[in-house]
C-alpha cells in the first residue's frame, strides 16, 4: 500500500510496481470516483470532509482485503482515519513515498483544480508537515519520491522494511519453505521462526572467511536445503555478507532474507545485494545476490555497544552529507547514542532510502553508486595503515570524511562551515577526525591499492555543497598528499 502526500506520485509509481511484480493495481481515489460517478473535488465540496473520509475508509478496506489485492495507492489523507491505520497495520506492507514539500507544491501547482486541499502554498505545506508524522507511524518503508517514477518504482522493490517489531514478520515471509537461520550470537535469541538448522556465528571479520562459509555450506548441505528454500541471515554486516555469499553460491543460489542488527548493517551493509568474504584482500571474493527482503528492526540496535553504534553513525553521517535535507538536519542535531525508537527509525529509514535510490540508479556499480564512497578513499587508506582491528571501519570513515570535506573546500567550493560542523559533530559522537601517529606513506600506498580507481589513479567523491556530491575527482598528487598529512596531524 502506497501512502504519502499529494504530488508524491502514488498512482503512477503504484501502477509501475504492480506491473513489475505481475500484481493487480488499484487506486483508491479512482475507485471512489468510479463508485460515485463524481470527481473527488466535487464530492469534497458537496458532502464535506468527514463524509468523504468515511467513504474512503470503506474503499480502502475493500481494496486491501480483496482476494487478488496487489498494489494499492491511497489518497493523501486516508491514513488520518484510525480504522484505516489499523487495517494497514494488520494487512499491508506500507510504503511511504516521501517528497520534499517544495517539490510537492511544484508538482501539484502544475495541475490546478484537481486537488481540493491544495489551493495555496503555505496552507499546503502546513498540511504536509502535519501529516508527515502520521505517514511515519504507519510506514514500513520510506522511499524518496523525488526521482522519475520508474526509478522510484525500482527503489520500492529494493527498500528494507524498517519498523520496530518487524522481525515478527519473519515466519510469514519464510512461509512454508524450509529455512536455515545464520545468526550472530548477540541476536540469535531475538529471531523468531522454525528452522531446519540454526547456526550461531560470532560477529566480526572471521565470519567472512573461507572456513566461515565452508561451515555454512556444510550445514546447508547437512540440512538438505534445496533451491526453493531460504537462508535467513541475522547480524551485523559480517554475518549478512558471509551468509548472503553462502546463499548466493550454495546450489547456485538460494533465496535469502537479511535481518541486519547493527547500525552499519541497517543503513548500509544489508542493502544493495553485494555479498562477500575476504580471501587475499577485504571483500575480494563475492557475488551480487539481492536478498528477497531486508527487515530492519530498530529495537535490535538497543544492545549495540557504544563504539559500534558510533561507527555506524559515521556511515549515517556520510549518507546525510550526500542526501542533505531532512536527513542532514536529523544527524546534525543527533544526541550521541541510539536515541529514542522513533528518531532511530527515521534515521535508518532515511539512510536506507538514500542508499536504495543510488543503488537503483546503478545496480551494477558502474557509475553513480560511486558517491557512496564519500570519505572511503582516504578512509580505507587509514583503516589499512592502522591495521585491521586498529580502527573500526566507521572510525576510519570519520577520518576520511573530514579529509574529503577539506579537499572539497579546497577544490569544489564547499563552504568551510560544513567542514567545521562535520568535524565537531563527529567528534561529539566519540569518533576520530584525525588519525595521528600513522605514517603518511603507509596510508598513501594503501590508497594506491584501493579498488575504486581508474587508470591507476585514485578517484574521489567530493562535495560542492551538502546534498551535491561529485564523483571521479582526481585532486592531483600534491593536494591529495596534503589531505593525507592533515588527516594524520593531531
Ligand atoms: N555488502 C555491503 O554492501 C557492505 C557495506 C558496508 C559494510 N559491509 C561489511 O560489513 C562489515 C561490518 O559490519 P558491522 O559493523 O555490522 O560489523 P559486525 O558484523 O562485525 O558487527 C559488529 C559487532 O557487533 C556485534 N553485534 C551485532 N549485532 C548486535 C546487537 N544487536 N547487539 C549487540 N551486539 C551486536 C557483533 O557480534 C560484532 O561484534 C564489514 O565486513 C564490511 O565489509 C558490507
Ligand atoms: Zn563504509
Amino acid at each position: 500500500v502506497l501512502v504519502g502526500g499529494m504530488g508524491a506520485g502514488k498512482s503512477t509509481v503504484g501502477a509501475l510496481v504492480a506491473r513489475a511484480r505481475g500484481a493487480t493495481f488499484a487506486d483508491a481515489d479512482a475507485e471512489i470516483e468510479r463508485r460515485t460517478g463524481a470527481p473527488i473535488a466535487e464530492l469534497f465540496a458537496r458532502d464535506g470532509e468527514p463524509a468523504f473520509r468515511a467513504r474512503e475508509r470503506d474503499v480502502a478496506r475493500d481494496l486491501v482485503l480483496a482476494p487478488d489485492a496487489g498494489v494499492v495507492a491511497l489518497g493523501g489523507g486516508a491514513v488520518l482515519d484510525p480504522a484505516t491505520r489499523e487495517l494497514l497495520a494488520a494487512h499491508a506492507t506500507v510504503v511511504w513515498l516521501d517528497l520534499d514539500p517544495a517539490a510537492a507544491w511544484t508538482r501539484v501547482a502544475a495541475e490546478p483544480g484537481l486537488r481540493p486541499l491544495a489551493r495555496d502554498e503555505s496552507a499546503f505545506r502546513a498540511l504536509l508537515d502535519g501529516r508527515a508524522a502520521v505517514y511515519a507511524a504507519v510506514a514500513d518503508v520510506l522511499v524518496d519520491a523525488a526521482s522519475a517514477p520508474v526509478a522510484v518504482a525500482a527503489a520500492v522493490a529494493g527498500t528494507p522494511l524498517v519498523r520496530t517489531g518487524i522481525v515478527a514478520r519473519l515466519p510469514e515471509l519464510v512461509g512454508d519453505r524450509r529455512a536455515a537461520l545464520v545468526a550472530d550470537a548477540a541476536v540469535a535469541g531475538r529471531v523468531p521462526g522454525d528452522y531446519a538448522v540454526r547456526l550461531d556465528v560470532a560477529g566480526g571479520e572471521t565470519a567472512k572467511s573461507v572456513d566461515g562459509v565452508r561451515t555454512l555450506w556444510e550445514a546447508l548441505a547437512a540440512a538438505e536445503l534445496e533451491r526453493r528454500d531460504v537462508v535467513v541471515a541475522a547480524g551485523g554486516g559480517t554475518v549478512t555478507d558471509a551468509a548472503g555469499f553462502a546463499a548466493a553460491t550454495f546450489r547456485r543460489g538460494l533465496a535469502w532474507i537479511a535481518v541486519p542488527s547493527t547500525l552499519v548493517g541497517q543503513v548500509d551493509a544489508a542493502i544493495g545485494g553485494k555479498t562477500a568474504i575476504n580471501v587475499a584482500a577485504k571483500n575480494d571474493v563475492g557475488a551480487f545476490h539481492l536478498p528477497e527482503a531486508v527487515l530492519c528492526d530498530p529495537a535490535l540496535l538497543a544492545t549495540l555497544p557504544a563504539r559500534e553504534w558510533a561507527a555506524g553513525f559515521a556511515e549515517a553521517y556520510k549518507t546525510a552529507l550526500l542526501a542533505g535535507g531532512r536527513l542532514h538536519d536529523l544527524v546534525s542535531g543527533w544526541v550521541p547514542g541510539p536515541g529514542d525508537e522513533g528518531s532511530r527509525t527515521e534515521l535508518v529509514r532515511r539512510c536506507a532510502a538514500l542508499k536504495v535510490r543510488v543503488v537503483a540508479a546503478d545496480p551494477d556499480d558502474r557509475g553513480v553508486r560511486a558517491v557512496l564512497n564519500l570519505g572511503h578513499t582516504i578512509g580505507h587508506g587509514v583503516e589499512a595503515a592502522a591495521g585491521y582491528g586498529g580502527l573500526l571501519h566507521g572510525e576510519a570513515v570519520a577520518v576520511g570524511l573530514a579529509a574529503a570535506l577539506w579537499l572539497s573546500v579546497e577544490i569544489c567550493g564547499l563552504d568551510g562551515s560544513v567542514l567545521a560542523a562535520a568535524e565537531a559533530d563527529l567528534a561529539r559522537h566519540g569518533l576520530p577526525v584525525r588519525a595521528a601517529g600513522l605514517d603518511a606513506d603507509a596510508v598513501s600506498s594503501a590508497m594506491r591499492g584501493d579498488k575504486k580507481r581508474s587508470g591507476g589513479r585514485p578517484r574521489l567523491v567530493l562535495l560542492e555543497a551538502v546534498g551535491r556530491p561529485v564523483f571521479g575527482v582526481d585532486p592531483g598528487d600534491a593536494l591529495l598528499r596534503r589531505a593525507v598529512e592533515r588527516a594524520l596531524t593531531a
